[in-house]
């Protein structure tokens, strides 16, 4: 269940950032995408996933945002048709809530939306050690394919697009074993 979702104008095509998955696998039409950032939270693998990276009992570790004063986060956004959010919603229902953001890109600032899962979320599972994180990960398969493909395409993405994220990095790196 998506717990509070932000108004979005019915009628305008609404930026949305993506930070994880939405990076990497895109199964929703779009109208243009851009490499941006958002300032003031940090990725992080704290939101559990039993829906696409786990099951019930099991649940995977999968990327949501902390608040961090002063750091970035950098992923890529997708300027899409309002009815586009249907599926969008349902894709980030495990916890997730649309957020208002402030996008920016080289050319600017827009107004858009990230899914965001927070602490008060059920599924939630909050910060481990790397090493610890990365068993878990290592374990993990759900319905969307292993919990260990989501954090090697996530990565993966991340160079090609010439961004650094020490946290995945590492979680990367205990997950492929060096
Ligand atoms: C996102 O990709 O922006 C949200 C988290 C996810 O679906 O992995």
């Amino acid at each position: 269940m998506l717990l509070n979702m932000i108004h979005l104008n019915p009628t305008q095509p609404t930026w949305v950032f993506g930070y994880g998955s939405l990076i990497w696998k895109q199964d929703f039409t779009y109208l243009e995408s851009r490499p941006g950032r958002i300032t003031g939270w940090a990725r992080r693998f704290w939101q559990g996933s039993h829906d696409h990276r786990g099951l019930e009992h099991d649940p995977g570790r999968v990327v949501t945002l902390v608040a961090a004063d002063g750091e970035h986060c950098e992923g890529r956004a997708f300027l899409v048709k309002p009815e586009v959010f249907e599926h969008l919603d349902h894709r980030e229902k495990n916890g997730y809530e649309r957020i208002a953001v402030e996008i920016a890109f080289d050319s600017g600032g827009v107004d858009g939306v990230v899914y965001r899962a927070s602490e008060n979320n059920e599924a939630f599972l909050g910060p481990a050690p790397s090493e610890e994180m990365a068993a878990q990960i290592n374990r993990c398969e759900g319905p969307s394919g292993s919990n260990r493909e989501y954090v090697i395409e996530l990565a993966r993405a991340l160079r090609e697009m010439g961004y650094e994220d020490r946290h995945v990095f590492e979680v990367e790196g205990w997950v492929l074993g060096e």
